[in-house]
């Protein structure tokens, strides 16, 4: 039988099925009647949300694997991680062929709608040790988003869980660090500072993870930059959809490094 007349049986899984395609390809819905950037605007959000999504899948793997001590594997995924991350940066190109006139075409429709109230955005922030309620107050008690939030917020983050992979390989990390709430924010220490220099000299594998960290906080460093300049080109100094001052505020949120002590021990060789 040739393929062209070969019928599945009407259970049988098929690519459309498997992945939802139709589903997925009803989720482009214009609030103007018929403006054409639009569906651009809409489809490079819905994918920034995915790879969001997947991003805090394999953070998690990340963190799960540390805690085993397989910090081989972990580098994997990180390496995972950070390919993802060069494609998100990369998409700013997209939306950057969009001209401000035609995005005003369709602004007024979004309403107060904006990233700002990207959920899986201040997900990843909590994952990655930038802890802070005001976002996560932002979502109505109870609700199934405020849940995630909550559930992350209180969960150690991708720093605390590497200090303590580092206390269990033999390096003295300082107990208070280690015992440190979830909650709080990653701080930088002098104490940790010499205990990675140390680590830089003699331990090749942990510093390659560490190197892989850097690359991290460089790659959202680099995303946040590529999109407040998108928001400068695209509305210029106007306040955002979200409320917020725009680019000033957005300026804000630039150069502020999430691992701080992985940049502070650069001078130190
Ligand atoms: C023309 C395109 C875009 C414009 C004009 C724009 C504008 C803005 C503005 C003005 C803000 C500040 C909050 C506000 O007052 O609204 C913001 C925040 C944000 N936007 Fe965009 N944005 C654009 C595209 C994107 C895309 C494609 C993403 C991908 C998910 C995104 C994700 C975010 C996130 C996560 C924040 C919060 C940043 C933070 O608080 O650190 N934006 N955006």
């Amino acid at each position: 039988m040739s393929p062209n007349n070969y019928i599945h049986p009407i259970m049988a899984l098929t690519y459309t099925s498997y992945l939802k395609i139709e589903e997925l390809l009803n989720l482009q819905q214009l609030q103007s009647p018929n403006e054409h950037d639009e569906t651009l605007f809409i489809i490079i959000h819905q994918a920034y949300e995915l790879w969001f999504k997947q991003i805090l899948h394999e953070t998690d793997r990340v963190m799960t694997l540390l805690e085993q001590g397989e910090i081989n594997r972990a580098q994997h995924s990180m390496k995972r991680i950070l390919t993802i991350l060069k494609v998100l940066v990369h998409q700013v190109d997209i939306l950057e062929t969009m001209t401000p006139l035609e995005f005003l075409s369709f602004r007024d429709y979004l309403e107060s709608a904006s990233g700002f109230q990207s959920y899986q955005w201040r997900e990843l922030e909590f994952v990655l040790g930038r802890k802070s309620e005001a976002p996560m107050l932002r979502f109505p008690e109870g609700s199934e988003i405020r849940k995630k939030l909550e559930k992350r917020y209180h969960q150690k983050h991708i720093w605390q869980v590497f200090l303590a992979y580092l206390k269990k390989s033999g390096h003295n990390i300082p107990e208070q660090l280690l015992k440190i709430e979830a909650e709080k924010s990653v701080e930088s220490s002098e104490e940790v500072q010499q205990i990675l220099v140390n680590i830089y000299r003699t331990d090749t594998c942990i510093t390659q993870f560490c190197e892989l960290m850097i690359d991290l906080d460089e790659g959202i460093q680099e995303w946040r930059y590529r999109h407040v300049k998108m928001v400068e080109r695209t509305i210029g100094y106007k306040t955002g959809t979200g409320g917020s001052p725009g680019v000033e505020y957005l300026r804000s949120t630039l150069f502020n490094p999430l691992f701080p002590d992985l940049w502070a021990i650069r001078s130190s060789f």
